[in-house]
């Protein structure tokens, strides 16, 4: 992502969405279910609507972090554990395990600019989740968006994010720390392998999960299971990077083609699967939001 600055970002994130096609294709839509109609509101806001002041300080907040970060010269040593990396997946797949040395600023870009943030931030707004999962955390820039919207909700929601990479996990509890948010979200060290399971017990039922880390059509639908698992009647999956590649494709062509979810949108990067015991029939969108 260029630099730019914490200001602009905000607006970025937030920008009235008279540009975006999806603006329309969300007029008038009315959807089954009660996570379904929350979700879709919140893209209708995400679209159309402009945060409140108290919403607009939060994101002010996290995209100044943002920026501080990007321009980190830090040196970091990461153990590669995502796709398109050299890694020993989680899906099995094993390639040569490397150790690579980057820097803050640019681990930094790896995280969700700031419309697709703001994205989480604006569903969570509406969803009101309460136990919130994070697959990847990488320097805590979603978990910012997702915890404070958790904060502005009030009421006990709280998110649990994993990451594998200790100085990523080191940097993430610190981040969440200096915005005053580790009291909504907290940090896993540890494979998805070794995290997950406990994590998903402590969470149960879960009513959120965004899972952004190990990009492999394997891996993600496994999780995905898993995540279901434990899953309440009402909870909302948001898959990252589902065009990233033809695995990442496949795997949202099984999520999409899966009967157990009353609703998925199709946001080109990202693809949202919901849960919904109260719908009373299945909708599946596809939605331009850039
Ligand atoms: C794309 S980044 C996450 C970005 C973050 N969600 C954001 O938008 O701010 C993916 C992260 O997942 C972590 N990761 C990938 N595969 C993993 C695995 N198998 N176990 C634990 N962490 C993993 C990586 O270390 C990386 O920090």
């Amino acid at each position: 992502m260029a630099l730019i600055s914490p200001s602009d970002a905000a607006h970025l994130a937030v920008r009235n969405g008279r540009r975006l096609r999806g603006r329309y294709q969300l007029q008038g839509l009315e959807v089954s279910g009660t996570a379904p109609s929350a979700v879709v509101r919140g893209l209708r806001k995400a679209t159309l609507g402009l945060p409140t002041a108290e919403e607009k300080a939060w994101i002010q907040r996290i995209e100044l972090l943002r920026s501080l970060l990007l321009t980190s010269p830090r040196p970091l040593e990461i153990l590669d554990l995502g796709a398109g990396s050299a890694v020993e997946a989680d899906s099995g797949v094993v390639r040569t395990r490397s150790v690579s040395s980057r820097t803050l600023g640019t681990m930094t870009r790896s995280s969700k600019p700031p419309r697709w943030a703001y994205l989480l931030f604006r569903l969570i707004r509406e969803v009101g989740p309460v136990n919130c999962l994070e697959m990847g955390a990488c320097v805590g820039i979603s978990a910012a968006y997702q915890a404070a919207a958790l904060e502005l909700n009030g009421g006990t929601g709280r998110l649990l994010s994993l990451e594998g990479a200790d100085v990523l996990a080191e940097r993430s509890a610190r981040s969440l720390e200096e915005l005053g948010l580790d009291g909504r979200a907290e940090l896993r060290l540890g494979r998805f392998s070794d995290t997950l399971d406990a994590a998903l017990a402590e969470l149960r039922p879960v009513d959120w999960a965004f899972i952004d880390g190990d990009h492999q059509e394997a891996g993600t639908l496994a999780y995905m299971e898993q995540v279901l698992a434990a899953a309440g009647d009402e909870a909302v999956l948001v898959f990252d990077d589902i065009n990233w590649s033809a695995g990442m494709r496949s795997a949202w062509r099984a999520v999409v083609a899966d009967s157990r979810f009353a609703l998925t949108v199709d946001l080109r990067s990202v693809g949202l699967a919901v849960l919904s015991r109260s719908a009373t029939e299945r909708r599946d969108l596809t939605i331009s939001y850039y």
